[in-house]
This record gives structure tokens, C-alpha cells and sequence, in this order.
């Protein structure tokens, strides 16, 4: 049979990265052979813009990627920044050139999603999309946004895929080796605010242990296909978000403190989800990178990181957002936020090295660098 072997050929970068990664210790090296990435816009690098009804929404324009370097300079490529992203970030300090492409940039079958050529995925996949919720379906249908559940769907089909020219062992090692990196739950908070700034009452304590329920699930399901080590993005000071200020009407300076009580509840439960996962799931080992912590740090000590402004997007503004020909700041190194609500290179930056190589205050109980080391 033919067909088996042209794949076995094509699955030789997992098979080889994986090898050299067991042979080899030289700095260049990835610390993991693949990073499989789901989550929101704080991790999306691109998926968006493949989707059929983000035409208007889109950030897949300049000033977005105005600082992304690529062989023709500036070049939008959907992400939600001027540069690079978390994704991004951590992918690097992880030893990759590139962080995983956006699953819809694959070439894909339309009908059974699955990747034609597996080379593509060779270092992981980045199942991530703008406006996607734990929670909710999305910041509105199918056509905006991948749901989570939708994220997992294209997951499971991947390893569907891989079974068919990799025995159950070498996938879980494969798996078992690879960073499962998540970065989600500022929609949900977003959403929630929003509702209860119309008028709807809904209980704090029931929307976070609805959000933690589900998250808990998508983890389990995450770690019954082999995941092994965690990579946890917990959410941002909602309070200290461009647009959620404007949403609330809150004028003062700094944050808002009733607003950051409801990101630091969340992750609060988070934590203690995570802690009791994984001493139920065995061999399961996670970080969670404190994005919490990293914003206040900066947003308290903005001059220590070189920053200049911390309370207005660089590109266009928080009522009209940034969109093509938006006007944006010469030097986006001085700037927290890039639009409304999501950061600038420079805060990721800040957030990527913190979290990779900082002490426990901004990932814990061991940060990403332990996690992603960890031989066992
Ligand atoms: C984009 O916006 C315009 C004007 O609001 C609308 O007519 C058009 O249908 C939108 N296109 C998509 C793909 O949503
Ligand atoms: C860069 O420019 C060349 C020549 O115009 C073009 O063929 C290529 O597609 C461009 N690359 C990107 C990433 O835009
Ligand atoms: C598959 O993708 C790899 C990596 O992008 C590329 O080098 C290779 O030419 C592709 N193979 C086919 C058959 O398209
Ligand atoms: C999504 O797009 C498809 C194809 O363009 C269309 O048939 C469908 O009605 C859209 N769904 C929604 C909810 O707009
Ligand atoms: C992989 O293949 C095995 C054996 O064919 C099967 O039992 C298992 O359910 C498959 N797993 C997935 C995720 O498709
Ligand atoms: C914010 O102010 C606007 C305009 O004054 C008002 O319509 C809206 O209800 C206010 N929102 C909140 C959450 O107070
Ligand atoms: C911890 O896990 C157990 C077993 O899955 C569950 O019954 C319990 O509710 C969990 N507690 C928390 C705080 O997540
Ligand atoms: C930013 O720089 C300007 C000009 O140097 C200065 O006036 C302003 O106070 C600075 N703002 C912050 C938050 O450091
Ligand atoms: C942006 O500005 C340029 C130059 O003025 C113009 O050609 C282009 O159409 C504008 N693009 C949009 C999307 O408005
Ligand atoms: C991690 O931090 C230590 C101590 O601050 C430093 O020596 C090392 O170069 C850092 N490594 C990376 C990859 O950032």
C-alpha cells in the first residue's frame, strides 16, 4: 500500500524533531518537539482572517503588523498587535523560529478538515481565534470565530490523523513531550461585564464556577488525548482594559479595582482547578503564566519597563478602535496597549520572559521554562 508510506515519509519532521530533541542539546533546539495552541486573540496568529464572516472585523491590515518583521517589512498577518504575540513570544524562548501556523493557513479538506500536507504542522498547531469564549459560542457565530469546542473538534481530528501513520505510543509521546499552551477567558469576563452593565443580574460565583467547570472539562478531554504538559494564560486585569473602561464609564485614573476583583476571582478558581487536576490526572504538569501579575506590575511600575503610557491605545482610539489608516504611535515600545484590549509587542514581551524564566509571582508553581524542561 502506498498510501501509508508517503505518509510515513511526511511524518518524518515529528519523528526526526523528536529524535534530535532526545540526541541533541544545542541552544538552538526547541525545548519541546510541538506546541499545540488554543485560546482568544491573546494567542490567535491568524486564523481569523480565513474566516468568511470577519471581513469587516478583521485586524488583517496595517497599522496591525506594522512592526512584524518580514521579508517585505510591515505585514498585517492577523494577529491582534503591531508585532508579535504571546504565542509568539513563548514559541521563541522556547527555541523556535516561528511559533506554530494558524490551523486554517494549512491546507485543510473542507469537508473532513484534515491537513493534506502534515509537513505544515511539523512543530504544532495554532488552533487560536479572536473573539472565542470558554463560555459562550463566541463573540457571535461560526463564521467570526472558532468556539473552543470547534478548536478541540480540529484537535481530535489531528490526532484522528496521526494515528493513521503513527502507532497510539508514538503519538503519546509526541504529545506527552508537547507544550499544550492555552490562553483564554478575557471574552468570558468581557461578555459578562458587559451583560451585568446592562442590567443583567448574574451571580459572580456562578459564572466563575461555570467558567472553571468547562475549562476543566476542555482539559480533561485535552489530557485523554494525550496532553501532558499545560501551559495556562491566566486572564488579564479586565479593570485596566482600554475598552472595558469605556464601558463602565470609568474615568478615574489607573484601574478599576471592582472590575480586576472579577479577572482575580477567575483566576483564583483557576488555580485551584489546575491544582486538583492534576493531582487527580497522573502525569499531568502545568504552569500557569500569571498575566494578571505581569499587567500590574508594569501598569504600577510603568517607567521600569520602559513604558510611557499605560492608559491609551497606540493605534487609533478606544471609541472608533484601530482600523486601516487609523493614525498610531511613533514609538510603540512606550505604549501598554496597542488597540482597545490587546497589548503591544513590548508588553508581550515583558509578559513572554516573565512568565518563561520568572520567579513564581508570574508563573507557578513552576514557570514555563521548568515545565517545558522537565524530562520525566
Ligand atoms: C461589512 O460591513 C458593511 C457595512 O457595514 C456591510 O454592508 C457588509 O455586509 C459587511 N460585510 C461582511 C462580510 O460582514
Ligand atoms: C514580498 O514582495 C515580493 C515581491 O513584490 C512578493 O512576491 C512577496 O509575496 C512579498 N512577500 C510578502 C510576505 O508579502
Ligand atoms: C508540504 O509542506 C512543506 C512545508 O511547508 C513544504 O516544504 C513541502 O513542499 C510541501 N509538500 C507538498 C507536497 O506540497
Ligand atoms: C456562515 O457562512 C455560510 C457560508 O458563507 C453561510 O451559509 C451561513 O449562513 C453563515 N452563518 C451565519 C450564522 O451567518
Ligand atoms: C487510533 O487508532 C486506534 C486503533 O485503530 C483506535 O482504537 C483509536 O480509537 C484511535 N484513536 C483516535 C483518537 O482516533
Ligand atoms: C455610561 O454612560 C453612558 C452615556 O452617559 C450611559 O448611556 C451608560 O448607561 C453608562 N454605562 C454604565 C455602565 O454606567
Ligand atoms: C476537584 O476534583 C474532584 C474530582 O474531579 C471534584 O469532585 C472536585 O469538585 C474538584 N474540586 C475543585 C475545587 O475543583
Ligand atoms: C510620558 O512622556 C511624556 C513626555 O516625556 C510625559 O509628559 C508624561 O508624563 C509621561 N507619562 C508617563 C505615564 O510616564
Ligand atoms: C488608506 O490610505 C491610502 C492613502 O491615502 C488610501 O489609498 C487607502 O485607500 C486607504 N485605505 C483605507 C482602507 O481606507
Ligand atoms: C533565565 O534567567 C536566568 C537568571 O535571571 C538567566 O541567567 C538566564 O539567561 C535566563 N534564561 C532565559 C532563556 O531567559
Amino acid at each position: 500500500m502506498a498510501a501509508p508510506l508517503q505518509y510515513s515519509l511526511l511524518l518524518l519532521p515529528f519523528l526526526c524533531l523528536f529524535l534530535a530533541l532526545a540526541f541533541s542539546s544545542g541552544e538552538a533546539d526547541p525545548k519541546v518537539p510541538a506546541i499545540f495552541i488554543f485560546g482568544d486573540s491573546s494567542a490567535d496568529v491568524g486564523n481569523n482572517k480565513y474566516l468568511s464572516g470577519d471581513q469587516n472585523n478583521s485586524n488583517n491590515f496595517l497599522p496591525y503588523g506594522i512592526d512584524y518583521p518580514s521579508e517585505n517589512a510591515s505585514n498585517p498577518t492577523g494577529r491582534y498587535s503591531n508585532g508579535y504575540n504571546g504565542a509568539d513570544v513563548l514559541a521563541q524562548v522556547m527555541g523556535f523560529i516561528e511559533s506554530p501556523p494558524p490551523f486554517l493557513s494549512l491546507e485543510i479538506d473542507q469537508i473532513t478538515h484534515r491537513i493534506k500536507n502534515i509537513t505544515q504542522a511539523k512543530n504544532g498547531i495554532n488552533f487560536a481565534s479572536g473573539g472565542s469564549t470558554l463560555l459562550y459560542y463566541g463573540s457571535s457565530d461560526s463564521n467570526k470565530s472558532i468556539s473552543m469546542a470547534e478548536q478541540m473538534g480540529y484537535f481530535r481530528q489531528f490526532r484522528t490523523q496521526l494515528n493513521e501513520t503513527m502507532t497510539s505510543q508514538q503519538i503519546d509521546q509526541l504529545f506527552s513531550k508537547s507544550l499544550f499552551l492555552i490562553s483564554i477567558g478575557g471574552n468570558d469576563i468581557g461578555v459578562y461585564l458587559a451583560a451585568t452593565a446592562h442590567g443583567v443580574e448574574i451571580e459572580l460565583q456562578k459564572f466563575i464556577s461555570s467558567f472553571i467547570v468547562k475549562y476543566g472539562d476542555y482539559l480533561k478531554d485535552l489530557y485523554l488525548l494525550g496532553g501532558r504538559k499545560f501551559g495556562i494564560v491566566n486572564v488579564a486585569p479586565a479593570g485596566c482594559i482600554p475598552v472595558v473602561k469605556d464601558l463602565l464609564n470609568f474615568t478615574a485614573g489607573g484601574c478599576s479595582n471592582i472590575v480586576n476583583a472579577v479577572s482575580f476571582a477567575c483566576n483564583y478558581a483557576l488555580k485551584v482547578l489546575m491544582n486538583n487536576l492534576s493531582s487527580t490526572l497522573t502525569g499531568m504538569k502545568y504552569s500557569i503564566g500569571n498575566s494578571y501579575a505581569v499587567f500590574m506590575k508594569i501598569i504600577d511600575n510603568p517607567g521600569a519597563f520602559g513604558f510611557n503610557d499605560t492608559k491609551n491605545p497606540c493605534c487609533g482610539s478606544v471609541e472608533n478602535g484601530c482600523k486601516p489608516n487609523s493614525t498610531f504611535c511613533p514609538d510603540r515600545r512606550r505604549y501598554v496597549f496597542w488597540d482597545g484590549v490587546h497589548p503591544t509587542e513590548a508588553t508581550t514581551q515583558v509578559f513572554g520572559h516573565l512568565v518563561y524564566n520568572g520567579s513564581t509571582e508570574y508563573a507557578s508553581p513552576i514557570n514555563f521554562k521548568e515545565l517545558v524542561e522537565d524530562d520525566n
